[in-house]
């Protein structure tokens, strides 16, 4: 086994100026080891990590819009990695040498309600992140890898995963998925909409999909979905679902798009759906002459809107017992070295990829 003082320890960094910004650089681990771990820390080899949407947008310097995470000058970033336990401190009994293990991303967010000051404990952003070759942890701050999955399939359910399972069954209790019966709307198809079309069909939902791709739209179409729409070339999406579901609307939206999709969200919506904001890839700032007051959407179709920031751990655990029952795989588009993080970078912000882009770490 190598010695902590041969381990090349090198971790992606970023000054929030652009993916041309982040940049390689070896920094020493705790040593010695594991008399320098606190008595709770773990220290975790990464193997896999996933990027998502808010590492791109965190590290353009971009991730503004919560008050609660301030960016330091310099971060690593991502939240989401798949490693095993390479050390213990001297009181951790939930984990042993070897074991394999999932971050969280905001690990004192057990139960409940996201606070601010739960917000500002999170890993990615204002906490140091998991684009790195070692890490510490708190030994609370990780969950078992599902023994099925491979590092690259389980690196992506924290985030992409818990946000998508939190838009079908946050506002149901605890233990009680829904879907049977349903029609969901999931938009693009990105990391969350993959999920959530794993998630969607696994709990007997139907299932309408968009995409700006004729190609990506075949590849859901072949993964389960009911029904697609190119948003591009059928820019009345929302007159189309209203079409595909015989004038009734659908019963939830992952409005993923924001600034170009909330306002025919609405009106893809039946009386008395759901749409769960989750999302802004199309932008933070309504369109001046598409602004219709949120207000009166909401009641005329009286619908619920609710916003989403990810989910608690017993989501989180809600989560993976339902990924196992059912054997879901995640989808993944491709798998960069970790040198090529870069390169990683730039084809998430190209939007070409479909389902989840992974970093092999080691
Ligand atoms: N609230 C939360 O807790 C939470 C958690 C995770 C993510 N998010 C947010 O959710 C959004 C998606 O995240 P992600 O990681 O899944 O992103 P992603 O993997 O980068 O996916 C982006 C996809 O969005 C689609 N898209 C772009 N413009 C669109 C439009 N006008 N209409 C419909 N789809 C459009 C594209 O799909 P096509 O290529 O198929 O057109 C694109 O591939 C982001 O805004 C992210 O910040 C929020």
């Amino acid at each position: 086994m190598a010695t902590p003082s041969d381990l090349p320890n090198q971790q992606w960094t970023s000054n929030l100026t652009g993916t041309s910004s982040l940049t390689l650089r070896t920094v020493p681990l705790p040593l010695p080891l594991p008399s320098c771990l606190g008595p709770d820390e773990v220290l975790v080899k990464i193997h896999s990590v996933s990027l998502n949407f808010k590492d791109a947008e965190t590290v353009n310097g971009q991730f503004t819009h919560h008050k609660s995470i301030s960016l330091p000058d310099e971060i690593v970033p991502c939240s989401d990695a798949a490693g095993s336990i390479f050390r213990i401190g001297a009181q951790v009994r939930r984990w042993q040498v070897g074991d394999r293990v999932l971050s969280v991303g905001v690990p004192d967010f057990w139960t409940g309600v996201l606070t601010e000051e739960l917000l500002r404990g999170g890993i990615g952003a204002s906490g140091k992140g998991v684009l790195c070759q070692y890490r510490v942890f708190k030994d609370y701050a990780l969950v078992p890898t599902p023994a099925y999955m491979s590092d690259d399939e389980a690196c992506t359910l924290q985030v992409a995963g818990t946000t998508a399972w939190m838009a079908m069954n946050g506002l149901r209790p605890l233990g009680h998925p829904g879907g049977q019966g349903e029609t969901v709307l999931l938009q693009g198809t990105g990391g969350v909409s993959m999920q959530g079309l794993l998630i969607a069909k696994a709990s007997g939902a139907e299932v309408i999909i968009t995409s700006s791709s004729d190609r990506k739209l075949a590849q859901a179409k072949a993964l389960g979905a009911d029904h697609i729409i190119n948003y591009k070339t059928t820019p009345a999406w929302d007159e189309e679902i209203l079409r595909l579901t015989h004038g009734r609307g659908v019963d939830l939206i992952f409005e993923n798009g924001g600034a170009l999709t909330t306002v025919k969200s609405f009106n893809a919506l039946k009386m008395g759906g759901t749409i769960v904001g989750i999302g802004y890839v199309s932008g933070k700032i309504d369109p001046p002459d598409e602004r219709v007051n949120i207000n009166v959407m909401v009641i005329k179709k009286n619908a619920t809107y609710k916003g989403l920031i990810n989910g608690p751990r017993e989501r989180l655990d809600e989560m993976l017992a339902f990924y196992e029952k059912h054997q879901l795989r995640p989808v993944i588009d491709r798998v960069f070295a970790f040198e090529d993080a870069k390169a990683a970078f730039a084809y998430l912000e190209s939007g070409g990829h479909f389902g989840k882009i992974i970093i092999k770490v080691a």
